[in-house]
């Protein structure tokens, strides 16, 4: 859970101003949404780390797992107190959840006014001017297939950040059988490449140094949009633009990492040597009962493909242990995967049954005990392989952009994302600096800096 901290609007009066805060759960999307929703209020809110200050709270929820949707209700129980003390405070719900639960989160929590899924968003500054007009209770959340992601408006946001995110599609077809993405995000919808473009020039104008483009999968960026685009085109025309960036992306499907997309890590020079490319399972039979779309067989040729053509490019996968019907020799196959490929880092996650999924009505589920004892093993295992990863950069010198550090001690990336720890003024905060690196840790490195 994040709090949105290091932005703030429209200073102009900011003693006239009310205030909001805003929590954050969940993927790098919901932190996309939640810094346009403080955008979009910017004009009569100011943010504050603080919640019993606010004049409106924004919950930004996530509903992939089980577990991110208990976390809201115990916030909400929290925050009804605040409420008792202070009548006139809006409470909004967004993002996952809400477009999940609709009008039955307030039967759960009274004391919530708006309840508005992530398509619905945008629509923030209206539904406020509802609640003042004297409306109570609002949701929406209808899903429309020809949503598009509104052109960013108003002032811009004064970030301290180096780095930022920005969504270029949103939404999902693939369905894969476990996830509920598809269900609360609706049809994916790809932005016209002149936003995301002005989008990015705001930011670097506004000194940040390294942008992520998002998408729940950015490889298929540009269908329906009527215009000659595809993602490694788009990854092309950003790098031509702006050629002191340093460029992310974030998720990849397997089944669509393209020639051409491959191609790019060695060819632009803003893109980063760092690939997040989710596998899930090591089993074929898995992969398939997950409708994943590929084989082991393609994603080890892909990666393959991908060292050939970009030798030093960090890969970092998703891994799901317990979905159902995962007998042990499916487990070993995963196991095997990961000691195949050897990740510099992974993200592994028990299996959670979500609504309106197709794998909710799977048989074969697996027992709790058995799915929790295979994600201590595979995190075992990587803690082992990541280790053995993070120490190949030892002794080398690598460029990392200085983030964030105060009393001397600073915390880098890498072009491969490996946060580096090392000391130093925090006059240096923005600057790509030559990096010995000295030690490796188990998810970071420790360096000094090179002169
Ligand atoms: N249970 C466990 N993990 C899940 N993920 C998505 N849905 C589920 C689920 N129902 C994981 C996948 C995905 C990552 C973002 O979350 O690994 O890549
Ligand atoms: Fe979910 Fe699969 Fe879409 Fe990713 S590709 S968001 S895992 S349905």
């Amino acid at each position: 859970m994040k709090s949105l901290i290091n932005t703030q609007g429209g200073i102009d009066a900011p003693n006239l101003l009310k205030k909001c805060h805003i929590i954050t759960f969940g993927c790098q999307m919901n932190e996309y949404d939640s810094w346009r929703m403080a955008q979009m209020l910017s004009r009569e809110y100011v943010l504050t780390p603080f919640p019993e200050d606010a004049d409106l709270i924004l919950i930004n929820t996530c509903s992939i797992r089980e577990k991110a949707e208990h976390k809201l209700y115990s916030l909400l129980g929290r925050l009804k107190g605040l409420k008792d003390k202070n009548p006139s405070l809006r409470i909004g719900v967004t993002g996952c959840v809400a477009q999940q639960l609709g009008s039955q989160l307030f039967k759960k929590a009274a004391h919530v006014d708006m309840v508005l899924g992530p398509q619905a968003i945008y629509s923030l500054p209206r539904v406020l001017e509802s609640l003042e007009q004297g409306k109570t209770r609002l949701a929406l959340t209808r899903l429309t297939d020809n949503f598009h992601i509104p052109a960013t408006a108003g002032p811009a946001l004064e970030r301290n950040d180096v780095r930022a995110f920005v969504t270029i599609m949103q939404g999902c077809d693939n369905f894969c059988t476990y996830c509920i993405v598809p269900h609360v995000r609706g049809r994916e919808t790809s932005r016209p490449p002149i936003d995301i473009i002005r989008e990015i020039e705001s930011l670097v104008n506004q000194g940040i140094k390294d942008i992520t483009l998002l998408g729940q999968n950015v490889n298929s960026y540009g269908k329906g949009l009527g215009e000659d685009i595809d993602f490694p085109r788009l990854l092309t025309e950003i790098d031509r633009r702006f050629p002191g960036l340093r460029l992310r992306f974030t998720t990849s499907h397997p089944k669509d990492l393209s020639d051409p997309l491959i191609e790019c890590f060695p060819g632009l020079k803003t893109l980063c040597e760092h690939l997040h490319l989710p596998v899930q399972s090591g089993s074929n039979r898995i992969l398939k009962r997950m409708n994943r779309k590929y084989s082991i067989e393609k994603y080890l040729e892909r990666v393959e493909k991908l060292r050939a053509a970009c030798p030093s490019i960090t890969l970092t996968t998703d891994i799901i242990v317990g979905f159902p019907g995962e007998a042990e020799e499916d487990f070993q196959a995963t196991v095997e995967l990961l000691e195949t490929v050897r990740f510099d880092q992974i993200f592994a996650f028990r299996y959670s049954e979500r609504p309106a999924t197709a794998a909710a009505g799977f048989g074969h589920k697996v027992p709790e005990e058995i799915r929790r004892e295979r994600l201590c093993q595979v995190i075992d295992l990587q803690k082992t392989i990541g280790l053995k990863q993070y120490q190949r950069y030892e002794n080398t010198v690598m460029e990392c952009l200085i983030e964030k550090g105060h009393n001397m001690k600073l915390q880098g990336r890498t072009r491969g994302n490996h946060v580096v720890n090392l000391s130093g003024s925090d006059q240096l905060i923005g600057e790509i600096l030559d990096v010995f690196i000295e030690k490796a840790c188990h998810h970071s490195l420790k360096g000094r800096i090179v002169n």
